[in-house]
């Protein structure tokens, strides 16, 4: 919940990007991510999702990554973004390779002062080793990941066979999150006009 109170309805819709550190829309990060941005359209929101399978990033300092087509428009995709939903799995304590190598991509020009909302999903036990240190990270883009967050234990029990959640608790400290970066948005265009 933000301290201050904002007419998100005078604002203009918030564009905002999905990222996930697993390839396709149907891995659990790519679902995590999924459902959070369709909760954003409901709320008004304008909805993109990068998926690394559909749009390989190369490895940042691969040859020919400097010039690559994917990284130009992905950077510039995010310049053009107010807020953003990203998901990571857990892997060996933190976030994947894929995760880290898309916010290699990314520099304080194109997300600094945005929000962002932070979600992992484990294979084991709930814990925030990998939201804590996309956090520590996001402080070197600048960007402002908003104090909601979630880390989904256990995730292959999360969803049901429809992918939808078993779990509403679940579902609405999801939608708590997407709520709080879709009002720090709002904020953050007030103060700007
Ligand atoms: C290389 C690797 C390392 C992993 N390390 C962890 C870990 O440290 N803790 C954990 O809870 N799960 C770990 N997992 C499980 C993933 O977090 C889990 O597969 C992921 O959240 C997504 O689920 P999915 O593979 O069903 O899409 C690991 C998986 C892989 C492939």
């Amino acid at each position: 919940m933000l301290p201050l109170e904002v007419d998100t309805m005078t604002q203009s819709s918030p564009r905002i990007l999905g990222l996930s550190g697993e390839y396709r829309s149907g891995s659990k990060s790519g679902m995590m991510v999924n459902h959070a941005l369709n909760y954003a359209e409901s709320k008004g929101a304008e909805i993109v999702f990068w998926d690394c399978a559909v749009k390989p990033l190369p490895f940042v300092g691969e040859d020919g990554c400097w010039e690559d087509e994917n990284v130009k428009e992905f950077q510039s995709l995010a310049s053009s973004c107010d807020g953003f939903l990203v998901c990571s799995p857990e892997y060996h304590g933190t976030m994947s390779g894929v995760m880290k190598n898309t916010f290699d991509w990314l520099y304080d020009k194109h997300v600094g002062g945005k929000p962002f909302g932070l979600m992992s999903t484990l294979g084991g036990m709930q814990n925030s080793n990998t939201l804590n240190h996309m956090r520590i990270m996001l402080r070197w883009l600048h960007a402002w990941p908003v104090p909601e967050q979630l880390a989904v234990g256990h995730v292959k029990d999360a969803f049901d066979e429809d992918g939808s959640f078993v779990d509403n608790a679940l579902e609405n400290r999801l939608h708590v999150l997407v709520d709080s970066v879709l009002d720090t948005c709002a904020l953050f265009a007030s103060r700007s006009e």
